[in-house]
């Protein structure tokens, strides 16, 4: 399993997914993560080559197993009845989603490109 998931520094990987925490989380209250793809450096957003999904985890402290905050898949490519990249239509790999907790703990995040496989990342959560 190691081997199925790459990571680097997303400044210099356009692969990595970016996890940004708003604010400072509280308690039991509404925590809004952004998580995207090619911040800093922009992935090709084509029929050919594409983000085709992003996961989010969270690991609270203290505890062995992670719980899936959500998937999120982009479908649309460029692709239309005239063919690949003909559509103008394209979804962008970045999406904010909001959850409570009451403890701190680890965000993990992977995304999927259709060409360059898996990509992982993670961010503290401090309550
Ligand atoms: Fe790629």
């Amino acid at each position: 399993m190691r081997d199925l998931y790459q990571t680097a520094d997303w400044k210099s990987e356009k692969h990595v997914p970016v996890i940004e925490v708003q604010g400072s989380p509280k308690k039991g209250e509404l925590v809004s993560v952004k998580v995207s793809v090619g911040k800093e450096i922009p992935h090709p957003n084509t029929a050919e080559h594409h983000i085709a999904w992003i996961e989010v985890y969270f690991l609270p402290e203290g505890e062995k197993f992670p719980y899936a905050l959500g998937r999120f898949e982009f479908q649309a490519h460029g692709e239309s009845i005239q063919g690949p990249d003909t559509s103008s239509v394209y979804s962008e790999p970045s999406v904010t989603i909001h959850f409570t907790t009451e403890k701190s703990g680890v965000l993990y995040a992977s995304s999927y490109c259709n060409i360059h496989g898996l990509w992982s990342s993670s961010a503290e959560i401090s309550i």
